[in-house]
């Protein structure tokens, strides 16, 4: 499966729902999700992530941000049509440990 990791949060760019053939992309307040369980790892999404936030979960270190994917991608609503990022999702392109300051 492929997850969406730090630098997604706070910057929610949203291109990645737009081309998912599976839509298996979930919506929180700051930062989507992906199903693990739903993706069928076409790795279509990871090149058109402006904030390059999204990988294989074969990456090193990735694995709470499985656990993360995984947990939310149950309790939060699927998204599939882009809207607006937010208005200052530049200023958070590339902040470090997002998680630990934003996620809520
Ligand atoms: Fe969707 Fe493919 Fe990305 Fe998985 S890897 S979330 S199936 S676009
Ligand atoms: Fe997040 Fe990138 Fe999608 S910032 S919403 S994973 S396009």
């Amino acid at each position: 499966t492929y997850v969406v990791t730090d630098n997604c949060i706070k910057c929610k760019y949203m291109d990645c729902v737009e081309v998912c053939p599976v839509d298996c992309f979930y919506e929180g307040e700051n930062m989507l999700v992906i199903h693990p369980d739903e993706c069928i790892d076409c790795g279509v999404c990871e090149p058109e992530c402006p904030a390059e936030a999204i990988a294989p979960d074969t990456g090193s270190g990735l694995e709470s941000w499985l656990e993360l994917n995984a947990k939310y991608a149950e309790s939060w609503p699927n998204i599939a049509v882009k809207r607006e990022p937010p208005a200052d999702a530049k200023e958070f392109d590339g902040i470090s440990n997002k998680r630990e300051k934003y996620f809520s």
